[in-house]
């Protein structure tokens, strides 16, 4: 499938997943619809605007644009009937009860399956729990239609999702014909191929290690599907094991950072997810977590452990506020508190169960005096604030004289300045909070700041 009529790419949702994932097919020479119902946001991007931020994103629309490979429309009628490869990557949030609502899902396929022509390839990218792969396969099998449906799960995280899309570490095909997983391998193929010529136009650096043993795993397509649950509950289980080790460590006098480096070295181990701190947030660890218990529950399955990971993660924010009763002797009130970072990791504008906008409203419970910035995040946390949370436009303004400094989230900006210069804009004594344990101890006190961490053994 090149870049001629055989090439023809419809992606379904302009979210992270999907807007990612059409820029890149679209760099790689690919004609790629993107289409999505929110009328608002294809007109955005028609206009080469971004609905979040995400690095290198807006350039890669631009590139698209430019060179008519990417064509926005709210249209499935104009999408979906030219095109051989349809790609799902609607949103699938959780219910009231923790499992995953997979109307946009169902919704999709069967808006889709009205244009469809034999022989199209539908592959899920969004997640959804095991078994929704078979439901939606006998769908389209009652139409009468050819359609093959395929399960291609996603791996991307945002603020780095063009860099992952690029430098892909594994592509998982469940249920694919011979047929399929040569349409996908040619695919990913083409965006190996154009890969640094797509980074160097939107500024993405290539990962330092970059993946060496890229492969596409054949599996059927529950595997696939529960692959994906599976993978990110595995990353936070290893976050929430990494937050009851820093609480015992805070007890003992252990530093965390010091533990896990040393535990991580371990190859059968590994270094990553194991940073203590204000606990994971987002649209994906959160969701999948609760969608992986009800599932399992589904199936008469007790996943304990993981409603242990959710218990451990839902206390961090709580946990963090008992250390600064006790630092500020029980009493908040009045105080100003700074509160630095909105977005549930840096590199993105995203809010969704971002722990830094839980301590914000905490702080307010408590009547603290709180101030918050966020580079890119402010208008998307607003609705989410308490009233009396009060926004700044700047850093130096949420930081001037605060007895506290948050750091709820590791923006270059917040953990690469200088220590100094928080010191210079507030009055001793000042608490540098590292909700991400992200500072050299050292450095923070000998600038005249105290310090406390999650689990680094000071509080
Ligand atoms: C996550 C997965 O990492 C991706 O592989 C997956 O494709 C994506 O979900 C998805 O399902 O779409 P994402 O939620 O974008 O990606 O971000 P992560 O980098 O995984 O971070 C999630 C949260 O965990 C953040 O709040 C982060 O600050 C926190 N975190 C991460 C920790 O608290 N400790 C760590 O060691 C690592």
């Amino acid at each position: 499938m090149k870049a001629n009529s055989d090439g023809v790419i419809s992606v379904i949702g302009a979210g992270y997943v999907g807007l990612a994932s059409s820029v890149v097919f679209a760099g790689a020479g690919y004609k790629v619809y993107l289409v999505d119902i929110d009328k608002h946001k294809i007109k955005l991007i028609k206009k080469g605007e971004a609905p979040f931020y995400e690095t290198g994103i807006q350039d890669l629309i631009k590139r698209g644009l430019d060179k008519g490979n990417l064509i926005p429309t709210d249209s499935y009628a104009e999408a979906i009937s030219n095109s051989h490869i349809v790609f799902s990557c609607v949103g699938t949030p959780d219910s009231p009860d923790g499992s995953t609502n997979l109307q946009y899902v169902f919704d999709a396929a069967n808006e889709a399956l009205k244009y469809m022509q034999n022989g199209t390839l539908y592959a899920q990218k969004s997640t959804v729990s095991v078994g929704t792969g078979v439901k939606i396969a006998s769908l389209f099998a009652k139409s009468g239609k050819h359609v093959e449906y395929i399960s291609n799960p996603e791996f991307l995280r945002e603020g780095t999702a063009l860099r992952d899309t690029l430098w892909f570490d594994r592509i998982v095909v469940g249920n694919g014909s011979r047929k399929a997983i040569g349409h996908i391998f040619e695919l990913y193929g083409q965006v190996e191929k154009w890969r640094q010529d797509i980074a160097s136009s939107a500024g993405i650096v290539p990962p330092d290690n970059a993946p060496v043993g890229e492969y596409i795993i054949a599996t059927n397509v529950k595997s696939a599907e529960l692959t994906k649950l599976a993978a990110n509950s595995f990353l936070a289980l290893k976050i929430s094991f990494a937050n009851s080790i820093a609480k015992l460590a805070d007890k003992a006098g252990a530093d965390i950072n010091e533990v896990m480096a040393a535990v991580g070295s371990d190859p059968r181990i590994g270094r990553d997810f194991l940073n203590a701190g204000r606990g994971y947030g987002g649209g994906c660890f959160p969701k999948d977590v609760s969608g992986l218990i009800a599932s399992a529950l589904e199936h008469g399955v007790d996943m304990d452990i993981m409603e242990a990971v959710q218990d451990v993660n839902a206390s961090m924010p709580g946990y963090i506020m008992e250390k600064l009763q006790n630092y500020f002797q029980g009493n908040l009130k009045g105080r100003k508190m700074a509160i630095l970072g909105l977005s549930f990791k840096a590199g993105t504008s995203d809010t969704r169960r971002s722990p830094g906008i839980t301590l914000a409203n905490l702080l307010v419970a408590a009547d603290a005096d709180v101030r918050v910035y966020d580079p890119e995040a402010m208008v998307e946390a607003a609705p989410q604030l308490h009233q009396k949370v009060q926004p700044q436009s700047s850093l130096s303004a949420a930081i001037k004289d605060a007895a506290a400094i948050l750091v709820a989230t590791d923006w270059p900006d917040f953990i690469h300045r200088e220590v100094s210069d928080y010191r210079q804009q507030t009055q001793p004594p000042t608490l540098l909070v590292d909700c991400m344990n992200r500072f050299d101890i050292l450095s923070v006190k000998r600038a005249g700041l105290e310090y406390m961490g999650i689990g680094r053994g000071d509080f």
